[in-house]
């Protein structure tokens, strides 16, 4: 940030919980956690998923918020500060020297992740818009909808996934072009009552089908020979994208906080809900599944199976479009969090304009994106072990780059943040319990949570030795 600009801050304590949690639940809630679910055997990974977020996503998110809350600075600029000691200059909002110490490039390492990202996440979320105009116009034009055609038309066009992906992106440059308060904090209080009604009413639909008691066995019916040597690795990786952990969105976001914010509770309350959401994806999305044999279990599963199963419901044009627009509307809102954050970073570096930022930010998110949406197309050849171009980005991104990402900031933040500092965010009424739970969180990000990840490394580099060997290549 240039020295003179004024740092933007949450308009009210409201607007921090809408937006952080309107970047939390998106894709990886609704799109990306019922096909890993299915990848790794369903309830034992889901009960994985859920003791993660709780015992070390919820400490990451809290130290993330924490750099962000004391250095009022996004993370690159945050972990350079790092490197002048104890986070004393965090004092200075102006622009910071070069540095080539290691804090320093693990906030560029996760300000690029974030930027990466996005342009995966854009072409995703270009697809859900392509799925929602052809359900929308197929009915309208046939009174019905052929979903097998429709992923036809999308995997064969790689230049239609780079014009969808374009037109997500540019949607969500309108609304953080406009500023904090302005654009995400408006933006995500009128969506979110629109999308929390649609999800009410979808899963009570979904749990009246008949397949309900079958989808809920197994969500959370735990058979532990159903996991993998990767499951650990892919419960971590979802944890921290569906967290919006590890790419430095929760530093962004700390950094407009106010002082009185109490972390660990903000903390808290963004996990649980997400998880719960997520959890109520799963309610919403199982009972439809069980119902259907999906042909390819990846990141095509929900658009493959979902669409003709809706239509084939009562009352299935509205209860499809509702789910389309719900779908949406999670897309866009983690988008804006995500292009917020990389936007972020770029203004405490540099002193363009907000709307400058924006849109080169946005242009090189777009340049980003063309990989990914030429993989089923041009790239469709490109194959890893069975695996396509997508599903090798989405393991290198989520199962790769986060999780290091992740520990990078976790160790930065309890290393080198003031103890007394840190101490204080927690406790804020002398009470024993706060200050536990300080301790528990220094241990959980000092140690357990980098054991947790280095293991998580370890077993899915011996699944990988384990294929190989047992492919015979
Ligand atoms: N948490 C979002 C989701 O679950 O879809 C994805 C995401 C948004 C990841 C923002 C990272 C981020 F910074």
């Amino acid at each position: 940030m240039s020295a003179g600009r004024k740092r933007g801050l949450w308009g009210t304590r409201f607007g921090f919980y809408l937006a952080a949690i309107g970047s939390a639940f998106g894709l990886g809630n609704l799109w990306r956690f019922p096909y890993v679910t299915v990848e790794n055997g369903g309830g034992a990974f889901v009960l994985l998923y859920v003791l993660f977020a709780i015992c070390i996503g919820l400490p990451l998110l809290i130290g993330e918020l924490m750099l962000g809350k004391l250095s009022r600075k996004s993370v690159v600029q945050a972990s350079l500060s790092l490197d002048e000691g104890d986070g004393k200059s965090f004092a200075s909002l102006a622009p910071l020297p070069r540095s080539k110490t290691s804090w320093a490039w693990i906030g560029r390492f996760s300000a690029f992740a974030c930027l990466l990202i996005l342009a995966y996440y854009a072409v995703i979320s270009g697809w859900v818009l392509h799925f929602l105009m052809q359900f929308f116009f197929g009915h309208l034009m046939s009174g019905s909808y052929d979903a097998e055609n429709s992923l036809r038309v999308l995997r064969e066009n790689g230049w239609l996934q780079i014009l969808l992906a374009s037109v997500h992106l540019l949607l969500s440059l309108i609304v953080v072009a406009k500023g904090v308060q302005e654009g995400m904090e408006k933006w995500v209080s009128n969506a979110m009552p629109v999308f929390v009604v649609l999800l009410i009413v979808l899963v009570t639909k979904s749990l009246s089908l008949q397949t309900a008691p079958d989808a809920l066995r197994f969500l959370f019916y735990p058979d532990f020979t159903k996991l993998t040597p990767f499951s650990m690795l892919h419960a971590l990786g979802h944890v921290f994208f569906t967290l919006s952990i590890g790419i430095g969105t929760m530093v962004t976001f700390g950094s407009y906080l106010n002082e009185q914010t109490h972390l660990p509770s903000a903390g808290f309350r963004v996990t649980s809900i997400d998880t719960l959401i997520s959890l109520f994806a799963g309610l919403l999305i199982f009972p439809l599944l069980a119902g259907a044999t999906p042909k390819n279990v990846g990141p095509e599963l929900l658009f493959q199976t979902l669409p003709g199963l809706l239509q084939s419901l009562d009352n299935g044009f509205l209860f499809g479009m509702a789910f389309f627009i719900c779908l949406y509307l999670a897309a866009l809102g983690a988008s804006i969090g995500l292009l917020e954050s990389v936007v972020a970073n770029v203004l405490d570096m540099t002193g363009l304009s907000r709307a400058k930022a924006t849109w080169l930010t946005g242009g090189a998110a777009f340049l980003f994106a063309i990989i990914p949406a030429l993989s089923t197309s041009s790239f469709r050849r490109v194959k890893i072990h069975g695996y396509g171009l997508l599903d090798i980005l989405d393991t290198v991104l989520i199962n790769g780059i986060l999780p290091l990402a992740a520990l990078g900031l976790a160790l930065a933040v309890a290393s080198k943040l003031k103890p007394a500092s840190m101490e204080a965010e927690f406790v804020n009424d002398d009470s024993i319990a706060t200050r536990k739970m300080y301790k528990h969180w220094c241990f959980v990000m000092r140690w357990a949570a980098p054991t947790t990840i280095m293991l998580a490394f370890l077993l899915a580099g011996w699944g990988i030795v384990r294929t190989f060997l047992f492919s015979g290549i």
